[in-house]
């Protein structure tokens, strides 16, 4: 009887070893050690043996079922392991799957470029200042030299705030008030540029918008001259857009600087685009803040932001910076 039910171990263990689910593990284990199993009829059968074979009989038999016991417990354990591996694969969230869905999205091209000259003027030893876009006649004109009788104001095309007395309060027409408000708070020497937005009654057309974006830049130090200005804008223009651009002076008239130039930049085919205006600051205008132009000299220049994106990234129309065309505006 113990051999036959050695035998039977023996083929428990081998099917047990190979069972793959539970339910038939379950099965088994019926089989194997439950009330109609081989094991619990023999161990029913034990009450007719003589006490010393029962005993020994009986050991054999718990022995025996220990071991199928300990087999189908080991089976248990690696099939619950497997079907928690299975679940867990099949409850698995994938939180990379929408990925190359995800478009990330970029700075518009005037930010890019207003962070890009910032980049270069800063890299040239200047800070950034900034003022308010609302200013007042003094700032916007008369501190600039100027004053309300002076054709210039006319040509600045300006729109005016309906606040205070007429035509004293303005959307800024230029940057060049932040000059003004920069000498007021700062001892010489002043290395300044100041980007920003700014505003005139234009009508939008493929090179003009009515609010559009400015960069002006002031030095005042001791023994500043026109060659140190034209060496600052050839610096700036080779930094911002690389070794092959060329640029030139040439006379004009502003009534902040004396004397005043426009600059322009070569363009690939060799002809010249006009891009902003500069000059040495008018005596005036160093008196107007309270610094002594027998000390202090100093220079002066402006240019339009969103042309020098429209030149960078040769776009046809200015428009373009202002439509929020996103398909357009993905491309840069
Ligand atoms: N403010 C002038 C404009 O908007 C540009 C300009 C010209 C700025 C000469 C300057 C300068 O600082 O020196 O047309």
């Amino acid at each position: 009887m113990i051999e036959e039910l050695e035998q039977t171990a023996a083929d428990a263990s081998a099917r047990l070893a190979e069972v793959t689910d539970l339910d038939s593990l379950a099965t088994l284990d019926a089989e194997f050690l439950g009330k109609k199993s081989a094991l619990t009829l023999a161990k029913k059968q034990l009450g007719g043996l003589e006490p010393d074979d029962r005993k020994a009989a009986g050991k054999a038999l718990n022995e025996i079922r220990g071991r199928i016991e300990a087999d189908i417990a080991e089976a248990r354990q690696r099939l619950t392991a497997d079907a928690r591996a299975e679940q867990l694969e099949a409850e698995r969230l994938d939180l990379t799957e929408k990925r190359d869905e995800i478009k990330r999205g970029s700075l518009h091209l005037v930010t890019q470029s207003r962070d890009r000259l910032e980049d270069v003027f800063v890299g040239m030893g200047f800070t950034i200042a900034e003022g308010p876009e609302v200013e007042s006649a003094w700032y916007n004109f008369e501190a600039l030299n100027i004053p309300e009788w002076h054709p210039a104001r006319g040509s600045f095309d300006t729109i005016f705030v309906n606040l205070g007395e007429p035509e004293q309060v303005m959307l800024r027409s230029h940057t060049s008030p932040v000059q003004i408000r920069t000498m007021e708070n700062t001892e010489p020497p002043i290395y300044i540029v100041a980007p920003g937005r700014t505003f005139r009654t234009d009508t939008a057309d493929a090179t003009h918008l009515p609010a559009f974006n400015q960069i002006e830049g002031l030095v005042i130090d001791k023994g500043i001259t026109m060659g140190d200005l034209a060496g600052t804008i050839d610096e700036f223009v080779r930094k911002f857009f690389g070794g092959e651009v060329k640029t030139r002076l040439r006379p004009s008239y502003f009534p902040f600087t004396e004397p005043s130039a426009e600059f322009d930049i070569s363009r690939p085919d060799g002809s010249w685009l006009e891009l902003g205006g500069c000059g040495m600051v008018h005596p005036n205008v160093l008196r107007n803040c309270g610094i002594d132009p027998d000390v202090w000299q100093g220079f002066a220049f402006g240019f339009g932001i969103d042309r020098l994106a429209v030149m960078r990234y040769q776009l046809d129309d200015i428009r373009e910076l202002v439509n929020n065309d996103v398909r357009f505006l993905r491309q840069f």
